[in-house]
């Protein structure tokens, strides 16, 4: 292939990490439809918190014209500015509608817009989480209708999952094995270099797109459902006055137990993917009861544990109309500011339905973000005493013992 130019699509968690790495040997146009969140990039901050200033402000470029003459990152709302790549990676969001079906607004817009700037030989990767066979049955035929080019004749595709971990500072972009795959063999083997060239901890090559595809799929529904299982023993064990934890520290002293633990399963990706499995598997004639059931099962657990909390509270006699409880933390994971999808929303919405006043504080979310998606006005100065309950729901490290005591 001639030399690469790269345009990543979607400047988020996934995009933004994965432009820098590139930036630092290649000449990469990061393109956002969010022109606030490039502004930012562009000043060398990154609100996710992913990328410090003193990894983004190395690669960044001003323009296009100093990007043709160097490697580097130059952020773009500007469509003009990815028409220079030849490599485009999508790395969009993938939601579910209220429905829980795939939402595929956002990968069909990005493939529309590059479309309209394809040309011959070039290849359009994708990384946003999907079922298997979105990219050649939804993608490829909006590449082709607005191109005009034929798939795997002028253009060509491939499809690489993103395994990043947000809040993750070990587990980054390039220490973390990466699956890529390609339209044809030869593809395949072009795109599994390219990233070969920036993870350190190599590649896998999977035989087509679709085994690509898959694999992600069910690296985190085999999590979610995983999850479900030991979120259903706390939910019997409950009833049975035994603390789970004690279970589970009991039964993983066996070689092969799973060390999973119950919780929240909220955020972007793992209370998100399985749907879109389950979609693919439906539109299949089957029914995928297995993952659907954790999905009920995990869906559930904060309704779970406000109830549990109102009840402890009845038996010591404290009233519950107009009491106060804290929640400690909102984001769907712990040291992370992500507050996508999060399950804490459950927690709140269920004490504040029995008449509880709730405060919820959490220092890494930002309080603006919190309000406009869920209408919750964060608590920062806390006075402790206040409170009949406090649920320490995201163990962020702030929230330690030794430094919340102190
Ligand atoms: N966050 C994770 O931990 C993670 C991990 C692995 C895979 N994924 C997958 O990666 C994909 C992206 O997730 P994310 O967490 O980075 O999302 P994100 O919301 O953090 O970022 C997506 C970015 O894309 C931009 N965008 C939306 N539509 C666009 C368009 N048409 N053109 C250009 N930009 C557009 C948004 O403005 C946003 O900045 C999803 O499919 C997700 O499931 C996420």
């Amino acid at each position: 292939m001639k030399r690469i130019k790269i345009a990543v699509i979607g400047l988020g968690y996934v995009g933004l990490p994965l432009a820098v790495e590139f930036a630092k040997k290649y000449k990469v146009v990061g393109f956002d439809v969010n022109p606030e969140r490039v502004e930012e990039l562009r000043k060398g901050i990154d609100g996710t918190l992913e990328i410090t200033n003193e990894q983004l402000s190395p690669v960044l470029v001003e323009n296009a014209k100093e990007l043709s003459n160097n490697i580097g990152l130059l952020p773009s709302s500007n469509v003009k500015d990815i028409a220079l790549a030849n490599v485009y990676i999508v790395t969009v969001p993938t939601p579910v509608d209220e429905h829980k079906k795939p939402d595929l607004s956002y990968l069909i817009s990005a493939s529309k817009m590059i479309a309209t700037v394809l040309k011959k030989e070039d290849i359009v990767i994708y990384e946003s989480t999907v079922y298997p066979g979105c990219t050649e049955e939804d993608c490829v035929p909006v590449l082709e209708k607005y191109s005009g080019l034929k798939f795997n004749k002028d253009f060509f595709c491939g499809y690489s999952p993103e395994r990043i971990n947000p809040g993750d500072k070990i587990n980054t972009i390039s220490t973390i094995k990466k699956v890529t795959s390609g339209s044809t063999p030869e593809i395949g083997e072009q795109i599994n270099n390219l990233y070969k060239s920036i993870i350190t901890a190599g590649t896998h090559l999977a035989p087509s797109i679709k085994v690509a595809e898959a694999s992600k799929a069910i690296e985190n529904a085999q999590r979610d459902v995983n999850i479900s299982f030991v979120n259903e023993l706390a939910l019997i064990f409950d009833r049975m006055n035994i603390d789970t934890h004690d279970v589970l520290a009991a039964a993983s002293t066996k070689w092969n137990f799973l060390p999973f633990k119950p919780g929240l399963v909220g955020g972007h990706c793992i209370s998100v993917d399985p749907y879109y499995l389950a979609h693919k598997a439906e539109s299949l004639g089957y029914h995928p009861a297995v993952i659907l059931s954790g999905r009920k099962v995990n869906d559930e657990m904060g309704i779970f544990v406000a109830t549990k909390v109102i009840k402890i509270m009845t038996r010591k006699g404290i009233p519950i109309t107009n009491s106060n409880i804290l929640i400690l933390g909102i984001t769907f994971k712990e040291n992370c500011p992500d507050i996508r999808n999060t399950k804490v929303v459950d927690i709140y919405n269920e004490l504040v339905s029995y008449g509880v006043k709730v405060d919820v504080n959490d220092p890494w979310a930002n309080k603006n973000d919190v309000m406009d998606e869920y209408g919750i006005k964060l608590t920062e100065r806390l006075n402790l005493e206040q409170y009949q309950a406090i649920i320490l729901t995201v163990a962020h490290k702030e929230y330690s013992i030794l430094r919340f005591m102190s």
